[in-house]
């Protein structure tokens, strides 16, 4: 039996990127998958290639800027089929113009400050809180929140973006830590660089570059890395795992920071 058969799923940004792939992977398991995106377009995309390959799934509209319309898609995919066992908060408040500007303390505006932790956090914070309203009712589920490798450790930009992070991170363990006992599980991944439009629409090749450097793999993760990781997690494989921040990142944060230079020095492979 495929290992999420009968399970129900909302995905938040599923319509692109990281979350088309999780969506698409859990359907492929067997999950009913909800797809909340703000783009219309890119959700109903998704559900025709999964309908194509065999799966279900379903399009909502939602901001998750928007709590109302995070609560809507949460019920909503609940009520359409009787419960909820799987939220993936996987959308970020990210626009090329604000991450260009997301520098430093210094130099950030508040205004985009507040955007992002109004975005990316509380938007994941909402996601979790009408998740687990759902998840009470069915007697448990699980919940994965999509981190980044700029919450796990600081970068020499994003303070913003990074701080959303890290803080949906320290969410995730709080989330946990008050449901385990009524069967709700909550953990992170914290991919490193994935190549999505996302990512093309705000870092330059060079740094792309630089990423691959860092890895302890020989090449970069791409979405299914991602999408396995997050299905595992999904999974009742995944049932004594909760409260985790899971780094799908090559390694890129497991190494000290002269990793790439002493391997030039010691001319290592
Ligand atoms: N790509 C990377 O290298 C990388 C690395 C670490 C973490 N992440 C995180 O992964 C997640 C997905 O990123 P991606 O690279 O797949 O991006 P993407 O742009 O390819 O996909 C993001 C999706 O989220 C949707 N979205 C945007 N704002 C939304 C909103 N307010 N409400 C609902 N949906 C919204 C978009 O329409 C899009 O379909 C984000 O949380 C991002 O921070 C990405």
């Amino acid at each position: 039996m495929a290992r999420l058969e009968g399970k129900i799923a909302l995905v938040t940004g599923g319509g692109s990127g990281i979350g088309r792939a999780c969506a698409k992977r859990m359907a492929s398991e067997g999950a009913v998958v909800t797809i909340a995106d703000i783009n219309d377009e890119g959700a109903n995309a998704v559900v025709a290639e999964i309908a194509a390959a065999g799966g279900q799934a379903y399009a909502v509209h939602c901001d998750i800027t928007n709590e109302q319309s995070i609560r809507e898609a949460v019920e909503g995919a609940a009520a359409r089929s009787g419960r909820l066992d799987i939220v993936h908060n996987n959308a970020a408040f990210v626009t090329p113009e604000v991450f260009a500007q997301d520098i430093d303390i210094l130099t950030l505006s508040t205004e985009n400050w507040d955007a992002v932790m109004q975005g990316t956090l509380r938007g994941t914070m909402l996601g979790c809180r009408y998740a687990v309203i759902e998840m009470l009712k069915n007697g448990g589920g699980s919940i994965i929140n999509t981190s980044s490798m700029y919450g796990m450790s600081a970068f020499n930009r994003q303070v913003s973006y990074g701080v959303s992070k890290g803080a949906i991170n320290t969410l995730t363990q709080y989330v946990a830590t008050r449901f385990g006992r009524k069967g709700i599980r909550c953990n992170a991944v914290a991919p490193s660089m994935i190549d999505t439009p996302l990512l093309r629409s705000v870092i330059p090749q060079e740094l792309l570059d630089a990423n691959l450097e860092a890895t302890l793999t020989p090449f970069l993760g791409t979405v299914d890395d991602v999408a396995a990781s997050v299905a595992f997690l999904a999974s009742d494989d995944a049932r004594y795992l909760t409260g985790q921040i899971l780094r799908v990142d090559g390694g890129t944060t497991a190494h000290l920071p002269t990793y790439a230079d002493a391997r030039r020095f010691f001319g290592d492979d």
